[in-house]
């Protein structure tokens, strides 16, 4: 039993082989998160934080990793700087590298983006029960092929241009992974990343089953 909840942006919990899996935990000044505080988050075991930028929750996964002891999986730049605010488990790694908690495998893949400190990822999750691709923030890249060959149960894609893909991009993305269910994000948070989920979808075609799952929601995966 598998389940994926959506925190708005690009924040998700995923609840897996019995362990809870945050990734990208904006909660504080999320205009779509469904918490009103990374308090609100119960239990967790691992942490996966793409890139330091403020959308995607580094502050919070601090404060959430401090009360639960979640361990932090990060690049390695951005991995010293949890232990410097005081992570309890903090693990890094780098792009092309995988590293296992608890039973889950862990891939860091590239992103086309910008960052303050290290570079910006991507994570591939695999679990006997599921592999699932969150892109973080990125561009439309061609090695972004290679991820077809991990046979993606799903792939979490941004789709709101400006700073990332936009829906054009996002949908040839699709293309390329070819995972079996895209779940769109990094969309409609703000006025810069508004996009059209309906002609999105009509992009992708019956290529893969697109998911449009509003903040708080839940897609159960297994
Ligand atoms: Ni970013
Ligand atoms: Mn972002």
């Amino acid at each position: 039993m598998s389940e994926l909840r959506f925190l708005g942006h690009s924040a998700f919990e995923l609840k897996i082989g019995g362990k809870t899996i945050l990734f990208d935990p904006w909660i504080n000044g999320n205009p779509q998160s469904p918490l009103t505080s990374p308090d609100d988050i119960g239990a967790a075991d691992i942490i996966l934080v793409t890139h330091d930028h403020a959308d995607h929750g580094f502050d919070d996964a601090v404060s959430i990793a401090k009360r639960t002891a979640a361990t932090v999986v990060a690049i390695a730049e951005l991995a010293d700087r949890f232990r410097d605010e005081g992570a309890p488990k903090v693990i890094s790694g780098n792009i092309g590298g995988t590293v296992g908690v608890g039973g889950i495998r862990i891939t860091f893949v590239p992103a086309i983006h910008s960052c303050g400190v290290g570079v910006p990822c991507g994570f591939v999750v695999r679990h006997p029960d599921i592999a699932l691709y969150h892109a973080g923030d990125t561009a439309l890249f061609g090695d972004m092929k290679f991820l077809a060959e991990e046979q993606l149960d799903i792939a979490l894609l941004p789709i709101g241009g400006t700073f990332t893909m936009d829906i054009r991009a996002a949908a040839k993305a699709v293309e390329r992974i070819r995972p079996k269910t895209v779940v769109p994000i990094h969309y409609g948070t703000f006025q810069a990343i508004v996009a059209d989920t309906d002609e999105f979808r009509r992009l992708v075609g019956n290529r893969s089953k697109i998911r449009i799952l509003s903040p708080g929601a839940s897609l159960s995966l297994t």
